[in-house]
């Protein structure tokens, strides 16, 4: 017998399992057998609130009928056709229900199958259109210190999670990344939102550098608008948030 029909089917060894400690999940996994609506139910029967619809990928709810029915019935019509050099009707028929309900303006489809890959679709179009049109130059690519753009080389580039690129090398070049303005509390303190202020100037210049023509830079004594005082506990994190913080991000 092969070592493959060998193989104990519940062995949860093989499946390297993303964004997971996957040895304490393995010794302890968290696996759901069935799904209805925006409930999951668990191996012992418990029903569990999918409030995130999954990884924001079901948000219709899970297993409608209606959606399974449509699935059903167009594997067993037309699975796949392949999309160079030829077609599925269905492709054509959706690109153009998506451009209907698209603001003016946005006129093309160009399917991918993640997030990842839209990323980096998109890093493409946009040095490709500068280069169309005859602006070569501009090729810099500007992302956000936290920002999640996936996880292949051009995401992870312009993504600002450190611990995502440490182990790849040099990745993309020509990426600056502007400083977040993610404050834990959501709501700054008034200190806190004076800190973000002088920030702001420093994130032009970087964008400046990068840009033409040069966007003229917003003064740092225009006020932030006001937010409504929040708890003294929130103040609190704003502060030590602010104390911590390296010299660009303040919260
Ligand atoms: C802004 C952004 N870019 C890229 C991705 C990656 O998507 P995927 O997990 O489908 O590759 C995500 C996923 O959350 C995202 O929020």
């Amino acid at each position: 017998m092969s070592n493959r029909l060998n193989t104990t089917p519940n062995d949860l060894r093989a499946f390297w399992m993303p964004f997971t400690a996957n040895r304490q999940f393995k010794q302890e996994p968290r696996l759901f057998v069935g799904a209805k609506d925006m409930h999951y139910t668990t191996h012992d029967g418990r029903q569990v609130l999918d409030a995130t619809a999954g990884l924001w990928c079901v948000n219709a709810g899970h297993c409608r009928p209606k959606i399974t029915e449509a699935i059903r019935e167009q594997a067993g019509e037309l699975d796949y056709a392949p999309a160079f050099q030829l077609g599925h009707p269905k492709a054509f028929e959706l690109a153009n229900r998506l451009v209907d309900i698209a603001p003016e303006g946005m006129n093309h489809v160009l399917y991918t199958n993640s997030g990842s890959e839209s990323v980096e679709t998109a890093l493409k179009v946009a040095l490709a259109y500068h280069r169309v049109k005859g602006n070569g130059s501009r090729f810099r690519l500007i992302g956000r210190e936290r920002g999640y753009h996936g996880v292949n080389f051009g995401g992870i580039s312009v993504g600002g999670i450190v611990s995502n690129r440490k182990m790849f090398g040099t990745l993309l070049t020509g990426v600056d990344h502007l400083p977040h303005t993610h404050c834990r509390a959501r709501t700054p303190s008034p200190r806190v939102s004076r800190s973000m202020a002088a920030i702001l100037p420093r994130s032009w210049n970087a964008l400046s550098r990068c840009t033409t023509p040069r966007p003229s830079p917003p003064s740092s004594s225009s006020p932030l608008p006001v937010r409504p005082a929040c708890s003294s506990r929130r103040r609190a994190i704003c502060r030590s948030c602010a104390r911590s913080a390296p010299s660009t991000a303040s919260c």
